[in-house]
């Protein structure tokens, strides 16, 4: 069985208040959260990952970094490494998200390198890919999505398929207000995890937690987890609104007692 994902990027969001505060204020609403098969992850700045690990001590969620180095030590100014996250007991680290990608000019092997850091650290990689409005205009969205598996994974090997999570991101529908279609995002979804059972095989494939995100808030979070490969959701604007954030846990909650 999938585990469902409600992760929440907060992006360049929230200062060291802020964040304990929401972070205590997360711990409490959900403390009655027993559901299994429920991953509930929140995504703060580098600087601040102790701040809400702390906040958050003794309650399910965890914590994820937005980013890692893909160097393992040394001369990197600016950077941090995954062996630094790890002696945090950080768990998961987004890497490839779009926004790193348009303003950094990350790469898919960049991405790649910094997967295998991050496994090698037991850190669980949240690997995001998703075309561009051009790209899927120009019906590329498939061949887009299959060369960024492709980089992204190129020589990576995986046990299980719940060592890594992967987010589809269709850079369109970020920030925009503009959300896919269910069945657009669910045909995307259903691509992905033919991709990977091709690539790893059908146990990895069917492990493996695949997230929607772009403009995934409370209203529209129920059906797009109603497909059946969409696991769950990387929000970003909606999670910084606590009612929003835990009404989307308690879609997760619900879907996974409908069997999901
Ligand atoms: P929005 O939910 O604000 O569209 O952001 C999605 C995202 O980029 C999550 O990583």
């Amino acid at each position: 069985m999938r585990d469902i994902i409600i992760a929440g990027n907060w992006k360049m969001n929230k200062d060291a208040l802020q964040t304990a505060e929401f972070c205590r204020e997360l711990k409490s609403r959900l403390s009655d959260v027993k559901a299994e098969h429920l991953r509930v992850i929140v995504a703060p700045a580098f600087v601040l990952l102790p701040v809400a690990k702390g906040a958050l001590e003794g309650s399910r969620i965890e914590v994820s970094a937005q980013d890692v180095s893909s160097q393992a030590q040394g001369a990197f100014t600016g950077e941090v490494s995954a062996q630094m996250l790890a002696s945090l007991q950080v768990a998961y680290a987004i890497v490839g998200h779009s926004e790193r990608r348009q303003y950094h000019a990350e790469s898919n092997e960049l991405v790649r390198d910094k997967v295998q850091m991050l496994l090698q650290h037991q850190i669980t990689p949240i690997m995001c890919i998703g075309e561009t409005l051009a790209e899927r205009e120009a019906g590329e969205t498939e061949a887009v999505l299959e060369s960024q598996l492709a980089g992204c994974f190129d020589g990576i090997e995986l046990q299980t398929g719940k060592e890594l999570v992967i987010a589809y991101e269709p850079v369109w529908a970020i920030g925009t207000g503009k959300t896919a279609t269910s069945d657009q995002a669910q045909q995307a979804h259903a691509f992905i995890r033919n991709w990977l059972r091709g690539r790893f095989g059908a146990e990895i494939a069917a492990n493996m937690s695949i997230l929607y995100g772009g403009s995934m808030k409370p209203e529209n979070c129920e059906e797009l987890i109603s497909q059946a490969d969409i696991d769950g959701g990387l929000i970003g604007g909606a999670s910084l609104k606590a009612d929003d954030f835990v009404a989307m846990v308690h879609t997760g909650i619900s879907a996974l007692s409908k069997g999901k």
